[in-house]
């Protein structure tokens, strides 16, 4: 059987170094082996973002062009919109029918949600959304998932559900796998220990020269150090963070010179900029082509999202065979 990986994002706006380091990256190298989808997750956000319906579609624009700009190649990847395969949310219903309430409650996950956002009433489709996500897997029927580890409990629950579904009807369905992301979580340029946009803390994909000079030198670094020739403390220091995540070759001569007050914080701060425009200037410049394209893009999405339109249909074909929901054959209809 070939493998068929699937990632998604939530559809939050523009993505930043932290989604880099953790999945995108990733994501372009698994393009290269497997047959790959990578979705917006347009309805999912609506479990907590429903009354944002003006953001959506600009969201879905910018979060496109962060792919293309770090590498997602439409020839390799399909990339579609959640929304637009309706067999997500008829697949949806038909799980839900045997996932229990309690399993959903006790999902650490949506629990640790639910208390972030000081949700004390859970909505039906919050709750919910592990089943949904269980269907945006097995719609396409994806083997490989890559993802971070909160994200385990509903791999745990999609795989149960693909194995109760079926023993019920029919083995049509296909357990996934989870691919666990190794990579740290990358901290946020004040410390905090997530990158997030929210939290005003992250370098955003489409930074310019500028923008990514003004963050590193705002950025926190050891308090400890207030003279150049200080002794640093490298583990508690951001950059030295982003010098793991984005030039490890570099480690041992910067944690040297850290350590030793041999190398001041503006010079190591200014050794990452550099590294990072290193990174971002490609990016930017596919950004630049497509953003000056909307045309493309539009072709981009509307070709991703067909195709998977079609893997949908064949699969709620013998979804609904093995469910005995077939009545008529399509013919008649
Ligand atoms: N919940 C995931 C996140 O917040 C996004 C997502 C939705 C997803 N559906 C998925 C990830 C299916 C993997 C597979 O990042």
């Amino acid at each position: 059987m070939t493998e068929r990986v699937l990632t998604g994002d939530r559809v939050t706006g523009k993505l930043h170094l932290g989604h880099y380091v953790g999945s995108l990256q990733n994501r372009v190298l698994l393009q290269e082996e497997y047959e790959s989808f990578v979705f917006l997750a347009d309805v999912q956000v609506l479990t907590t973002h429903f009354e944002q319906k003006d953001l959506i579609r600009s969201h879905i624009r910018e979060m496109t062009l962060d792919y293309l700009s770090a590498g997602i190649d439409p020839e390799k990847s399909t990339i579609f919109i959640q929304s637009m395969i309706p067999e997500i949310a008829e697949l949806t219903i038909y799980f839900s029918m045997f996932v229990s309430v309690n399993s959903l409650r006790h999902n650490p996950t949506i629990k640790a949600e639910a208390k972030g956002r000081g949700l004390d009433e859970l909505y039906y489709g919050f709750l919910g959304y592990p089943v949904s996500q269980a269907a945006d897997i097995t719609f396409c029927k994806a083997t490989i998932i890559p993802v971070g580890d909160d994200q385990l409990p509903h791999l745990e629950l999609a795989r149960r559900i693909v194995r109760r579904f079926n023993e019920l009807y029919q083995p049509i369905l296909v357990e996934p796998q989870a691919l666990i992301s190794n990579t740290p979580r990358l901290v946020g340029t004040d410390g905090n220990a997530k990158m997030s946009k929210s939290l005003g803390n992250a370098i955003a994909l489409d930074s310019t020269a500028e923008d990514i000079a003004y963050k590193i030198k705002r950025a926190l670094t050891d308090p400890a150090r207030v003279h150049k020739n200080d002794p640093g403390h490298p583990e508690i220091c951001p950059i030295y963070a982003y010098h793991s995540a984005f030039q490890p070759g570099h480690l041992p001569e910067i944690r040297e010179g850290c350590e030793r007050g041999t190398m001041g914080c503006s010079a190591c701060k200014e050794r990452i900029t550099m590294a990072l425009e290193q990174l971002i200037a490609p990016m930017r410049e596919r950004r630049a082509y497509y953003a000056a394209r909307p045309q493309l893009v539009d072709e981009i999405l509307i070709t991703g999202t067909k195709h998977a339109q079609g893997i949908a249909k064949e699969t709620m074909k013998e979804v609904r065979e093995a469910m005995k929901l077939d009545y008529f054959s399509p013919s008649a209809m």
